[in-house]
């Protein structure tokens, strides 16, 4: 049998946003999807690296939105302005927003607001037009972190948002069944442009104690793109309003 009959279509006429879908685990999940037969509507701010990335992308009918999901009038307005084609959405995949190392005692109400703004209104500022759009079936997946699992020192306003998508998944996985499926997955440290800042930032010594934390090592954006992608397809199709930790064995260490 010819290798590409053997590879799964899951995603065939679909079509999916993946919501930073220029680097990391969004361009990892991207790179499934297309690879397996579906649209991606692929958003980002730097509209070059975005660009770059959707036309490295096999298969065809991709579109790049360059836009701040922040800001929910654009957001309404690229949803608003998809074409036809595009109208019915099948899944969408939420992995925008930065890390934040901050102690307690130099975290500001604008830190904690930042971090909701990127991690939470990047996501509810799409989710109301989505639904509009979805098709029957549709899924939603959510990029959380393992960090809300463990805690850590320095990362209160970065774990509060984590935790906070986490609350979203369950609520929207009752409002809006049986139609829409919505789950979340909660990687440990990657190395993508995030992760590698992070590993910097913390120091040799810091970077140590993560990667002594993961029983699995560090991990890389294609070991979390699978696990998001087997969300969103049909073969998670009795799976709604769970969490799935995608950690190198992170969360459950002492
Ligand atoms: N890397 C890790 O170790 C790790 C661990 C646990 C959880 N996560 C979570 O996983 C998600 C993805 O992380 P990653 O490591 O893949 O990050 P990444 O490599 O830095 O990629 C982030 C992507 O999001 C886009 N983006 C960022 N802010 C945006 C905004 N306001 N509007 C639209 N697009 C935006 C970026 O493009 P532009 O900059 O051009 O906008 C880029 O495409 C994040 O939510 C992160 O918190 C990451």
């Amino acid at each position: 049998m010819d290798i590409a009959e053997a590879l799964p279509s899951r995603f065939e006429g679909q079509t999916i946003v993946i919501v930073g879908a220029s680097s990391g685990i969004g361009a990892a999940t991207a790179a499934i999807v297309a690879r397996e037969g579906g649209r991606v509507v692929g958003v980002a701010r730097r509209p070059d690296v975005l660009e770059l990335a959707i036309k490295s992308l096999p298969g065809s009918g991709h579109l790049p939105l360059a836009l701040d999901a922040t800001d929910p009038a654009a957001v309404t307005q690229a949803l608003a302005s998809l074409p036809d084609t595009h109208k019915s959405i099948n899944g969408a995949v939420f992995c925008a927003g930065p890390h934040l190392l901050r102690p307690l005692r130099i975290t500001t109400a604008q830190h904690y607001a930042d971090m909701f703004k990127q991690h939470v209104l990047s996501v509810t500022n799409f989710v109301p037009g989505l639904t509009k759009l979805a098709a029957e079936g549709t899924s939603l997946v959510l990029v959380s972190s393992a960090a809300r699992f463990r805690g850590g020192s320095a990362a209160g306003a970065y774990i509060a948002a984590k935790s906070a998508m986490v609350g979203l998944v369950r609520a929207w996985a009752c409002e809006l069944a049986p139609k829409i499926r919505v789950n979340s997955v909660s990687p440990g440290v990657v190395r993508s442009a995030m992760g590698d800042r992070l590993l910097t930032t913390v120091g040799p010594k810091g970077a140590e104690e993560i990667e002594r934390r993961h029983l699995l090592g560090i991990g890389r954006p294609e070991q979390v793109a699978p696990a998001i992608a087997f969300l969103l397809s049909d073969q998670a199709n009795w799976i709604t309003g769970v969490d799935l930790p995608v950690d190198g064995g992170f969360a459950i260490q002492a």
